[in-house]
This record gives C-alpha cells, sequence and structure tokens, in this order.
C-alpha cells in the first residue's frame, strides 16, 4: 500500500522483512494458540508468520496490495510472488487484496495484524485498517495488533541528518521516496484499536513490540486461549475498556460459538 507523507511516496510493500526473521516471542504465542478454523494474517507481506497461522488455523486467508501479493521477489529463498508462493505451498491458506478482501465475509476466529500500523503514516488509515479487520472477525473473533515500539534505529535517526520527524515517527528520504516508521507506545496503540471500535481485552508488552488483543464491541470470547471462557465484558487483565454483558448468550450466539461443522468448510469460503 503505498501513502504519502509530506510530499514523499511511502511503499509500505518494501518495509515488510523475510520469512527467515520472525519475532521468536509472536511466533510461539502464534504457535501456542488453540486450533481455530480460520485465522487472517492483515498486511502479510512476506508472510513472515502466515506458516505459523497455518499450523493452527483450518484455513488462513492473507492480506495485502495487490503489488505486494503480484510483485516477483525472494519469498523463502524462492524469487516468486505471495501468490503464487501461497497457491503451490499451502492449500489452506488464500490470497486476497484488499478490494477483493472487502468482499469476504466477516468469518474469521483469529486475526493477526503484524506491523502493520507502524508503516503507515497518518491516524485516519491506522484505524481504516483496524476497522477492515475488526469487520471481518466472527462472533467470538479477537484480533492481535503489534507493533515494534522501540528499536535501535529510533535512537540513530535522531542524529541522522537526513532522517526527519512526521507525526509519531521518522521519515527517512531515500532517492526521492522515504521510508517511514511510526513509533506506536502500547497506550496509543490501545487507543487506536479502540477508537477503530474495537474492545481491548489485553495489551502487554515484549522485548521491544506492544500488543493489543481485541475483539468486536458487542462480540464474545470464546477463544481457548484465554484462562477462561468469559464475556468480552469481563474486566481482567487490566482491561479499561470493558463493559457489562446485558444478557445470557442466545441460541444464535452459542451455534455461532460453536461453529460449523468441518463438512460446511468448503461452502464457508464462498465469498459474498
Ligand atoms: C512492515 S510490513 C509487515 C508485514 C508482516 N505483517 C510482518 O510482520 O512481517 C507492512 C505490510 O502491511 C501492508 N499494508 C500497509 N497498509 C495496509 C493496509 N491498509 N491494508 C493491508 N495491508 C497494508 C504493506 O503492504 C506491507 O506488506
Amino acid at each position: 500500500m503505498h501513502y504519502e507523507a509530506a510530499g514523499f511516496e511511502i511503499r509500505t510493500e518494501n518495509a515488510a522483512k523475510p520469512v527467515s526473521q520472525p519475532s521468536t516471542y509472536l511466533r510461539d504465542w502464534l504457535l501456542s494458540h488453540l486450533a481455530v478454523s480460520e485465522a487472517l494474517d492483515y498486511g502479510c507481506g512476506k508472510l513472515r508468520y502466515t506458516g505459523y497461522l497455518a499450523k493452527v488455523a483450518g484455513f488462513v486467508a492473507v492480506v495485502d496490495s495487490e503489488i505486494q501479493l503480484s510483485r516477483v521477489q525472494t519469498i523463502a529463498g524462492l524469487q516468486t510472488s505471495i501468490r503464487e508462493f501461497v497457491a503451490r505451498r499451502w492449500p489452506n491458506v488464500r490470497a486476497y487484496n484488499v478490494s477483493e478482501f472487502s468482499r469476504v465475509a466477516p468469518r474469521f476466529e483469529l486475526a493477526l495484524c503484524a506491523n502493520v500500523l507502524s508503516a503507515i503514516p497518518q491516524k485516519g488509515p491506522r484505524i481504516e485498517a483496524i476497522r477492515v479487520v475488526a469487520s471481518h472477525l466472527n462472533q467470538a473473533g479477537v484480533g492481535l495488533f503489534t507493533v515494534q515500539s522501540r528499536n535501535s534505529y529510533f535512537k540513530a535517526w535522531a542524529s541522522d541528518p537526513k532522517a526527519r520527524r512526521y507525526g509519531d515517527g521518522w521519515l527517512v528520504p531515500s532517492d526521492g521516496r522515504a521510508s517511514f516508521y511510526g513509533i506506536i507506545t502500547r497506550p496509543k496503540l490501545e487507543r487506536l484499536v479502540s477508537e477503530a471500535g474495537m474492545h481491548v481485552v489485553k495489551s502487554w508488552v515484549h522485548g521491544e513490540s506492544s500488543y493489543v488483543l481485541a475483539a468486536g464491541r458487542s462480540r464474545v470470547i470464546t477463544s481457548p486461549n484465554f484462562v477462561e471462557r468469559r464475556r468480552v465484558a469481563a474486566p481482567a487483565c487490566g482491561d479499561r475498556f470493558t463493559r457489562p454483558a446485558k444478557s445470557a448468550p442466545s441460541r444464535q450466539v452459542k451455534e455461532q460459538r460453536r461453529g460449523p461443522g468441518r463438512d460446511q468448510f468448503d461452502e464457508r469460503f464462498i465469498d459474498r
């Protein structure tokens, strides 16, 4: 996705790191998540975390700009495109550009949005990206938003005459374009997620990264990764955004919690 900041074009697809450089913490978090039927890798980049999601999910949708999905680049040591790599490697993964994804039904139980918001230079498109994720979660769905909030480059840029402050981050011009890295702290990430209409379930910092786990405002959390099954509204983990739930879950909600059976698997992939 391309953005404009201070007269520079920001090509965020160039900010994606290779599969060989995952955060081991995030990798382990994903691998320890109990199985879900459908997961989303929003802003998948070079598929750094898709393989781990594909291990815990029956189906994974990866979403990024068309240029990121179709250009030939090095993915896991191969000269290929995301679309080709996914089609050949993973039968349970499908790639969508942002426009295609807008026609996909809200059905995801787990969404990952890793290092996407910090690549976006303005608040409006950050909120919009979170809303897209939120609008694709199912009744029990949760999204994990993560950004790197600290790193040694941030300090180096402060004394680099080429780098300049823009919004909450740094613009680093090169060849008429620029790269951007927003510094989004945990409280700021919570605020963004909340302003986008999601409910912050839990937030934490590990190493140099901030994490916010969030659900839709009126949704019911049934993710087995929680210590106990509980309503979104039940305060826990220092959650400041909780609201009490009004009534017991309806039969429809209970059915949605259980999810469709395996025999319905293919049918649910039909886009609206
Ligand atoms: C820094 S990379 C992160 C990639 C991957 N999630 C990771 O952690 O390795 C940011 C990715 O987000 C994509 N992106 C930027 N804005 C987006 C948006 N509004 N919707 C979907 N993807 C977006 C970019 O094209 C890029 O591939």
